[in-house]
C-alpha cells in the first residue's frame, strides 16, 4: 500500500517528538512533556503525503485538544490510512528521567486496529516461530509459561517472563517464580514489554499483564511487524468504562482479541527512544548535534530497521526541510 518512502517520512515524526522531549527529560512536568511530543509529532505527521485518521491517540475529541480521535492528519495526497499514535509512551519515566520512554506510531490500512478506549486491557504475547495458540488468557500465567517453555524445547527456569511492576500482577509473578522462570520487570512502557517478546536482542520470551488498551493495539501493530502471537481482553472497571465500550460499539465485554483482531494488514510502525529502552536508545545531546535513535519495521518485509541520526542544531530547520 505505501511507497517504501513513506516509512522514512514516518522515522522523522517520532523523531520530531523525542527531540521536542528531550528539553523536558528528568525535569518532573509530565504534561509539558507530552504537550510538547504531541506538538511536534502532529506538526511533522501533517507534513506527511497520506490521508490519515487518528484512530488511537490522545483521547477523544472532547478531552484531547490534538491527535484526538477521528483527526484527520496528513497533507491530504497520498494513501488513506488509519494511525495509532503515543507521542510519549511513558510520561512518567520522561518527567522522572527513567528507562521506557519513546514516541510511537503505527500506520494500517482503514479499519485494521481495533478502536478501543483508553481503559485497561489484559494483554499476553509471544515472538514469531512458535505453533499457533500456544499462550492464551484463558490460561494461567503458569499455564502459559509452560507451554511456551515445551514449545522452545526448554525447562520453565530458562523462560524470562516480562511484566510491569505492579501489585495487580502479583499472581502472575507468583506463578513464574513458582517455576523458577525469570522475570523481567519493566516500570512504564508495555508497548515496548509486547515488541521484547519478538526483538532477537532481548531475553524476553512471553509477556504477560494488564495496562492501557491504546498502548495494546500499538503493542499489536508492533508485533504484527515481526510476527507472533498476543491475546488482549478489556477489563472496564465500572459503568462509565463499560458505557466508554458501548461508544465504541463493544457489547462483548468479555471477548478475547487475538493479534489479527487489534491490528492487521500492511503495518508501518515506529518508535523514537526518549529515554533508553527495549525498543530504542533515548535521544541526546552532544555537542552540536541532537543523537536519536528509531526502531522502524513494516508488516510487508518483516524487516526491523534502528536508524541512527544525527540532527545539526546549527541548522534548526531540520525537521521542517
Ligand atoms: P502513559 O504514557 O500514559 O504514562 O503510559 C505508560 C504506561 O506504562 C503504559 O505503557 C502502560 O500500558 C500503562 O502505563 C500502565 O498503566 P499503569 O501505570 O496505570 O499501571
Amino acid at each position: 500500500m505505501y511507497d517504501r518512502n513513506l516509512a522514512l517520512e514516518a522515522v522523522r515524526v517520532t523523531e520530531a517528538a523525542a527531540i521536542a522531549c528531550l528539553k523536558l527529560v528528568g525535569r518532573g512536568d509530565k504534561m509539558a512533556a507530552d504537550g510538547a511530543a504531541t506538538d511536534a509529532l502532529r506538526d511533522a505527521l501533517n507534513r506527511m503525503d497520506i490521508r490519515g485518521t487518528v484512530v488511537i491517540g490522545e483521547g477523544e475529541m472532547d478531552e484531547a485538544p490534538m491527535l484526538y480521535i477521528g483527526e484527520e492528519v496528513g497533507t491530504g495526497n497520498g494513501p488513506e490510512v488509519d494511525i495509532a499514535l503515543d507521542p510519549l509512551e511513558g510520561t512518567t519515566p520522561c518527567a522522572d528521567g527513567m528507562d521506557d520512554s519513546t514516541s510511537v506510531i503505527a500506520f494500517a490500512e482503514k479499519g485494521k486496529f481495533l478502536n478501543a478506549p483508553d481503559i485497561y486491557m489484559e494483554k499476553i504475547a509471544v515472538g514469531g516461530g512458535l505453533p499457533a495458540g500456544v499462550i492464551s488468557l484463558a490460561k494461567t500465567p503458569k499455564e502459559n509459561i509452560i507451554a511456551v517453555a515445551k514449545a522452545k524445547g526448554v525447562s520453565t527456569s530458562e523462560i524470562t517472563l516480562c511484566t510491569l511492576k505492579r501489585d495487580r500482577h502479583q499472581y502472575i509473578v507468583d506463578d513464574a517464580r513458582s517455576l523458577g522462570a525469570r522475570i523481567k520487570f519493566i516500570e512504564n512502557g508495555d508497548v515496548g514489554g509486547v515488541l521484547s517478546t519478538a526483538l532477537v536482542d532481548s531475553p524476553v520470551d512471553i509477556y504477560i499483564g494488564k495496562g492501557g488498551a491504546p498502548e495494546g493495539v500499538i503493542g499489536a501493530a508492533a508485533l504484527v511487524c515481526l510476527g507472533g502471537q498476543m491475546e488482549a481482553k478489556l477489563t472496564p472497571e465500572d459503568d462509565a468504562e463499560i458505557a466508554r465500550c458501548h461508544r465504541w460499539d463493544i457489547t462483548d465485554l468479555e471477548k478475547i482479541y487475538t493479534l489479527d483482531e487489534l491490528a492487521s494488514g500492511d503495518v508501518m510502525f515506529c518508535a523514537t527512544g526518549i529515554t533508553d529502552g527495549p525498543m530504542a536508545k533515548g535521544v541526546y545531546i552532544k555537542g552540536d548535534r541532537i543523537v536519536t535513535e528509531t526502531l522502524m519495521m513494516r508488516s510487508k518485509t518483516g524487516t526491523m530497521r534502528r536508524i541512527h541520526a544525527e540532527h545539526n542544531l546549527d541548522r534548526k530547520d531540520w525537521v521542517k526541510a
